[in-house]
């Protein structure tokens, strides 16, 4: 390895602030659960960590700046399913979205919700359906680009349904719930990190939970398959990556941290808060996190491929 990489007698690491890349917009989910990560992390390891939001192309351009970064553990990503999803729904990206990376560990996993502007008429799910084929085009759905959850959950709503709305990307789900609160776009499906304030204010209508079992914090919330409308499913995974080629004793101490903040008291309370939970200690480890994202890329590889929203 080259001189900078080696970790010496002595050389300690980490000896200056690490920089969490977060892939997409500030106030979003991912960046709730990266900035809480990122908090208890820093009173762990020693050094800052500190957030950067390098956003755009549905979490891409964030993913790329870290597999391109130099791999010394001092540029990390906190990324979601969307690094399940990408290496199918992209043909061509510049950075490898699998061998670009060495994972670290899993974060958590948060439902998502359908939730739409508060005026919608329509009050269950059914009525929901049928407004969104009366309206076509009409209606308008906000995501945060293709290789996002959110816009994965919109396109296999849509698919379900059979309607082709007008979707309103955005560079996160943060600026895209705004947008809702203002009445200026109909629907998002976000997770509950960033829905389960607005649900519990009344200031946004929540309609199913794509997942399998209702979401234990919100427990009034049908699933899709209870309101309706079976056939698909998605529930949002969390990790940590460094770039591939980071040495193992760095990735491991970065494990280590990872590890630590999972079990701290206020991230297991905040989470709690926000609908979701650390992962086990079992799976907050690079093979754990390895296993279960090769197979959620053989996953949902069918599924992309069988999505007419996908194919356009
Ligand atoms: C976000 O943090 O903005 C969301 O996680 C993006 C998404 O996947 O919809």
């Amino acid at each position: 390895a080259a001189p900078r990489l080696a970790l010496g007698q002595g050389a300690a690491f980490p000896s200056r602030p690490i920089t969490m890349v977060i892939p997409f917009a500030p106030g979003g989910p991912t960046d709730i659960v990266g900035r809480l990560m990122a908090e208890a992390m820093t009173k762990e390891i020693g050094q800052p960590v500190v957030v950067e939001n390098t956003t755009g192309a549905g979490g891409t351009l964030g993913a790329q700046r870290v597999a391109t970064a130099r791999p010394d553990g001092y540029t990390v990503l906190l990324h979601h399913i969307g690094m399940g999803v990408i290496p199918t729904m992209y043909r061509r990206l510049s950075y490898d979205p699998v061998n670009g990376f060495e994972p670290l560990g899993l974060v958590t996993e948060v439902p998502m919700t359908l939730v739409t502007r508060k005026d919608i008429p329509a009050n269950n799910l059914a009525e929901l359906v049928a407004y969104m084929k009366a309206q076509g085009d009409r209606f308008n759905l906000a995501d945060a680009g293709i290789g996002s959850s959110s816009a994965l959950c919109g396109a296999l709503l849509a698919n379900a349904i059979g309607v082709k709305p007008t979707v309103i990307p955005f560079r996160g789900t943060g600026p895209a719930m705004q947008e809702i609160l203002g009445g200026r776009v109909d629907l998002l499906c976000d997770q509950t990190t960033q829905t389960t304030e607005y649900i519990r204010a009344g200031q946004v209508k929540v309609f199913a939970t794509p997942s399998r079992h209702r979401i234990a914090t919100l427990p009034e919330i049908p699933t899709t398959t209870e309101a309706g409308l079976p056939g698909f499913e998605v529930t949002v995974w969390h990790g940590l990556y460094a770039p591939r080629g980071t040495p193992a004793p760095v990735c491991a101490r970065l494990t280590q941290s990872l590890q630590a903040a999972l079990r701290e008291p206020r991230i297991v309370q905040r989470f709690a808060e926000i609908g979701t939970a650390p992962v086990s200690q079992a799976d907050a480890t690079p093979e754990a996190h390895r296993r279960f994202w090769t197979a959620d890329i053989a996953k949902w590889k069918p599924v992309i491929e069988a999505t007419a929203s996908f194919a356009d």
